[in-house]
């Protein structure tokens, strides 16, 4: 039953989910903003699960860290289980001024270091974009709650920890706005198969500032961006 990362039954999983990388996390939105959540996946820790949302079916799923890791639960929920929209919620670092920790920053597009979609791509360029109509919809939730957000450009990154002083330089003068380390390669799945996504995330590491949060706070201080994603998921 299943796949070989989800061990979910099939109608047991909505086909509006809300990815995260850190199962602590996906555990904590579900117990917090889900009613009668029960739990899907327990392969490898990578909880997952579905409750309602305002009386409207929404599963929570973990990805792990990195695109190959979300690229796996990602593939398996749009193939095998059906899913029709899919919004991440992550944490992400920044490299402006202007952005500070806990700030809320949307991914319009996501350029990348990583070749995951150059291997599927033919090594050319693929433009990395979210869906405009998820886009839009989040953009107006964040405006009728006066939630400040930020839209724009991601850069999705293979690498956590790096001495490169210069493709921060670069980063900064390109007008990225946030570092993760998924979204590119999720962006490009969900081309492939037309499945509406965006991933919206809170800045967990300042890399200018040199600050961070703390891991509690990156677990569970995040519930204007969760409740943006599960507003815009259910409309
Ligand atoms: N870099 C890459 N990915 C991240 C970061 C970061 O600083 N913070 C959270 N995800």
């Amino acid at each position: 039953m299943g796949t070989p990362h989800i061990n979910a039954k099939k109608h047991n999983i909505s086909n509006l989910v809300i990815l995260s990388g850190d199962p602590i996390r996906v555990k904590y939105i579900a117990e917090t903003f889900l009613k009668n959540a029960i739990q899907i996946n327990n392969i490898r820790n990578m909880f997952g699960y579905t409750g309602k949302y305002k009386n409207i079916l929404v599963s929570v799923m973990s990805h792990g860290m990195g695109i190959p890791s979300a690229a796996i639960y990602v593939t398996e929920l749009i193939k095998f289980y059906d899913i029709k929209k899919m919004i991440r919620v992550g944490t992400c670092g920044t490299i402006q001024k202007n952005i500070f920790l806990k700030d809320i920053i949307i991914a319009l597009g996501a350029s990348t270091d990583s070749n995951f979609n150059r291997i599927r791509f033919k090594n050319y360029d693929f433009a990395a974009i979210a869906d405009f109509h998820l886009i839009y919809k989040a953009f107006n939730i964040a405006g009728n709650r006066k939630i400040n957000i930020h839209i724009g450009n991601f850069f999705t990154t293979d690498i956590f920890y790096t001495d490169d002083k210069e493709i921060v330089n670069i980063l900064k003068k390109y007008n990225i706005l946030a570092i993760d380390m998924e979204t590119a390669g999720i962006y490009n799945i969900a081309a492939e198969y037309r499945i509406p996504v965006m991933s919206i995330c809170s800045v967990s590491d300042h890399i200018l500032l040199k600050n961070q949060l703390s891991t509690k706070e990156r677990e569970c201080s995040f519930n204007d961006m969760i409740e943006i994603a599960l507003e815009t998921i259910i409309s």
